[in-house]
């Protein structure tokens, strides 16, 4: 059974095309990373998913209905959550706040009960509740961003460098909760991570993505592994 569906996506920014005839099909509890120099479209193509970036044409399904045309509010609702590359926290309110935020649409005790399972997650944050979430350390606004996608009880999630600009520590760290979380929920993961070290081992699937197109796409991990050229040439090669 297949959770999202892509088919034939041309997206982009005004004149400025990204991505090129992109298909896909993700099928549930797979846990799938997607690599990709910088700017080959990444993050252009979760944009797509969530519905804050209307593609040009192309059409995406989600546990089989067709949401091309639903908000992105209603993606979230329907069971799609979305960890933004950045902007990802309210700096300005507490940590408490944000994580209320992200479950604006639960009643009164789904809401506790969200809070403290992510707080079982991240322990942490829990000194730090009524603290500014802008006074966090960068590792800490991770935990707190990652915190609040995991607050939707999504179905899919979708992640964009959960890690980015943290020390090898923290990452580890932050990867490890996201880990553990999956287990619990057994949702489906797309994640955008350039160090496959981190995830390698866990995740089932890699997609490599190459000025706007799926250039890669490998089930057996240990297969691209052995095979590091291609991974090189996706990096640094031409298509
Ligand atoms: N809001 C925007 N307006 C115009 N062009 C954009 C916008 N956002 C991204 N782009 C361009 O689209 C291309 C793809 O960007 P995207 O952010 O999807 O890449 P990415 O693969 O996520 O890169 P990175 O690894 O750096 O995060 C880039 O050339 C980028 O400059
Ligand atoms: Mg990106």
């Amino acid at each position: 059974m297949n959770i999202l569906e892509i088919k034939e996506i041309e997206a982009g920014y005004g004149a400025r095309q990204v991505l090129f005839g992109i298909d896909l099909s993700i099928e549930k509890g797979q846990r799938v990373l997607l690599m990709g120099p910088n700017g080959s479209g990444k993050s252009t193509l979760l944009r797509v998913i969530i519905g804050i970036l209307k593609p040009y044409r192309g059409t995406v399904y989600f546990d089989g209905k067709d949401i091309s045309k639903l908000s992105a509010e209603k993606r979230v609702r329907m069971g799609i959550s979305y960890l933004r590359q950045y902007k990802n926290i309210f700096p300005g309110l507490t940590v408490q706040e944000n994580l209320i935020l992200a479950g604006y649409y639960l009643d009164q005790q789904k809401l506790k009960e969200k809070i403290d399972w992510v707080l079982s997650i991240f322990p942490f944050l829990k000194d730090k509740l009524n603290g500014r979430a802008g006074l966090l350390s960068g590792g800490e606004r991770q935990a707190l961003a990652v915190s609040m996608v995991l607050m939707q009880d999504a179905e899919l999630l979708l992640l964009d460098e959960p890690t980015a600009g943290l020390a090898p520590k923290a990452a580890e760290e932050i990867l490890n909760s996201i880990k553990s979380a999956q287990e619990q929920l057994n949702n489906t993961i797309l994640i955008v991570e350039h160090n496959l070290k981190l995830v390698s081992g866990w995740v089932t699937r890699v997609l490599g993505m190459v000025q706007g197109k799926i250039a890669l796409d490998y089930t057996d991990i240990d297969m691209l592994i052995k095979n590091k050229g291609e991974l090189e040439k996706l990096y640094f090669g031409a298509t």
